[in-house]
């Protein structure tokens, strides 16, 4: 029968980038409550302390840890310490990501280009690299990898954040293969708009007014009629994240309010 206690992570090790806001913070919340301590790592201390501060006032157990995930140096300096910390990493969520501008394929420039790249698909197949050394040295773990659903179908003006996501779903295909022998599963979650900074970013650019008819737009776009909100990737990462995912191994679970069953899209 079913045992509802596979889905706990009590005493369990989680690195969780991009954890100081949006849907890493949702997922840092989420295995605080299942029992993790929580490493959340990126580049603002004050982000990270805030939502540490969150999960400590729940009786969670959380670790602030910033980082630049764009650089390789920083990356390994960040799973040292958290090594030196704790001796172990269980569960990996490569969860930050940036999509810093809206340009044509025709204007993208080089520096966008290594931007986002850096970030999204180098740094987290450095990250993963680097932890699953760790796992499988300690005889397995969880690797989760945030990518989108603009890494099915490109998503005009981001180009390069859309290439960088279609890779991040073969970063998990590469590393499952390779390591499942090892007892790690690697597996994707491909959300679609979640309410988050990252998503409000891509309508900074227009009035108050111009953005609120491009979000609608989104809205009237999705099957859902609306948009979802960082809770609600949570769970998966949680399932992904837990023993109840162990027969799961290079899997991707698409959370994007029917997104890409319209048929425009797809
Ligand atoms: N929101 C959506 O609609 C959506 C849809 C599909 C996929 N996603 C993916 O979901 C993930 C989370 O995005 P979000 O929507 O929650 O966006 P967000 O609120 O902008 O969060 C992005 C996170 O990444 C961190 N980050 C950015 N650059 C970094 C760097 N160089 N080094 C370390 N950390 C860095 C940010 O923290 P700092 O600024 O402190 O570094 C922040 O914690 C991303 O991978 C995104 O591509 C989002």
């Amino acid at each position: 029968m079913f045992d509802i206690s596979q889905f706990s992570l009590k005493g369990k090790i989680a690195v969780i980038t991009g954890g100081g806001r949006g849907i890493g913070q949702a997922i840092a919340f989420a295995f605080a409550k299942a029992g993790a301590k929580v490493v959340i790592t990126s580049r603002k201390a004050q982000d990270l302390e805030s939502t540490a501060a969150e999960i400590k006032a729940f009786g969670g157990e959380a670790f602030p840890l910033p980082a630049h995930l764009g650089k390789t140096d920083e990356i390994k300096k960040m799973v040292n310490t958290v090594m030196e910390k704790f001796g172990r990493i269980d569960i990996l969520v490569n969860n930050a990501g940036a999509s810093p501008a809206i340009n044509s394929v025709l204007e993208s420039d080089e520096r966008l280009w290594d931007t986002i790249m850096n970030l999204n698909l180098k740094g987290a197949y450095f990250v993963s690299q680097t932890v699953a050394n760790i796992m499988v040295k300690q005889g397995g773990g969880k690797i989760i990898n945030i990518a989108s659903v603009d890494g099915f179908n490109p998503e005009p003006g981001v180009s390069i954040y859309s290439i960088s996501k279609a890779g991040m779903r073969m970063v998990t295909r590469a590393f499952a293969s390779e390591l499942n022998s090892y007892n790690v599963q690697v597996n994707t979650i491909a959300p679609g708009p979640i309410s988050t900074k990252m998503m409000n970013s891509h309508w900074g650019h227009l009035s108050p007014e111009e953005a609120q008819k491009a979000k609608e737009a989104v809205e009237k776009m999705l099957p859902s009629g609306r948009i979802g909100n960082p809770d609600e990737i949570a769970g998966a990462a949680l399932y992904l994240a837990s023993a109840a995912s162990n027969y799961t191994t290079g899997a991707e679970i698409i959370i994007d309010g029917g997104l890409l069953l319209s048929t425009h899209l797809s």
